[in-house]
């Protein structure tokens, strides 16, 4: 039986992220070139806040039937992971869209092919009406990333003490983009 659950795309294929990929999201997380466009200081994530992330996002699997995936190139390479989840932005309930590469496949369009993976899916599978996603400011290719996927700029937004750029797309403009 085919796993609705799994995102297929060109190139790639996404699957719910489990307990046993913590050795896979530490390989980002504690990429010193990772840190400096994600983390607050700076500085490789703690393995703490890994383990915290991993226990989170399969919670929200648990919860809601939707999350982070993991993907992986045909050949079974792991590239990185992407997922939708609920977040409050501004005090507002959000569905916020997040992705991260391995640095050694950045510059290859694989963190667009994520996002719009699963930009697709929260709009044709889970009904949302409206995602957002935030960045630094100074994280272009994020930024960029965003774009590609129809996101435009709406704000600025703090978080995690830090000031944010905020980014929405809604269904209509999505459909658009199609
Ligand atoms: C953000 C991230 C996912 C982007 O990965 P990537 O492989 O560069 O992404 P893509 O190749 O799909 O697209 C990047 C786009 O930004 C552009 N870009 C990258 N760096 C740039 C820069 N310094 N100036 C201008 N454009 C830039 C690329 O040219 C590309 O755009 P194009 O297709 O129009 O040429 C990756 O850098 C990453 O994992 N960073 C750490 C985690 C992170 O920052 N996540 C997002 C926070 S929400």
């Amino acid at each position: 039986m085919t796993d609705t659950r799994v995102l297929a795309t060109t190139r790639l294929s996404g699957r719910p992220i489990t307990d046993t990929d913590f050795g896979r999201i530490r390989s980002i997380h504690s990429d010193t070139r990772v840190a400096a466009t994600l983390s607050a200081d700076g500085r490789p994530f703690a393995k703490s806040h890994t383990r915290q992330a991993l226990r989170s996002w399969k919670k929200h699997w648990d919860d809601h039937g939707f999350g982070v995936w993991l993907f992986h190139k045909t050949d079974g390479e792991f590239v990185g992971y992407a997922g939708a989840m609920h977040a409050s932005i501004d005090g507002k309930p959000e569905v916020e869209v997040l992705y991260a590469l391995r640095p050694d496949f950045w510059g290859d369009h694989f963190a667009t092919e994520m996002a719009t993976a699963v930009v697709q899916f929260a709009f044709d599978r889970l009904r949302v009406t409206e995602l957002v996603a935030y960045t630094l400011p100074t994280n272009i290719a994020s930024r960029r990333v965003m774009e590609k996927c129809g996101f435009a700029y709406e704000k600025e937004t703090e978080h995690a003490g830090l000031r944010h750029v905020l980014y929405r797309l809604d269904e209509q403009g999505f459909r658009k983009t199609r």
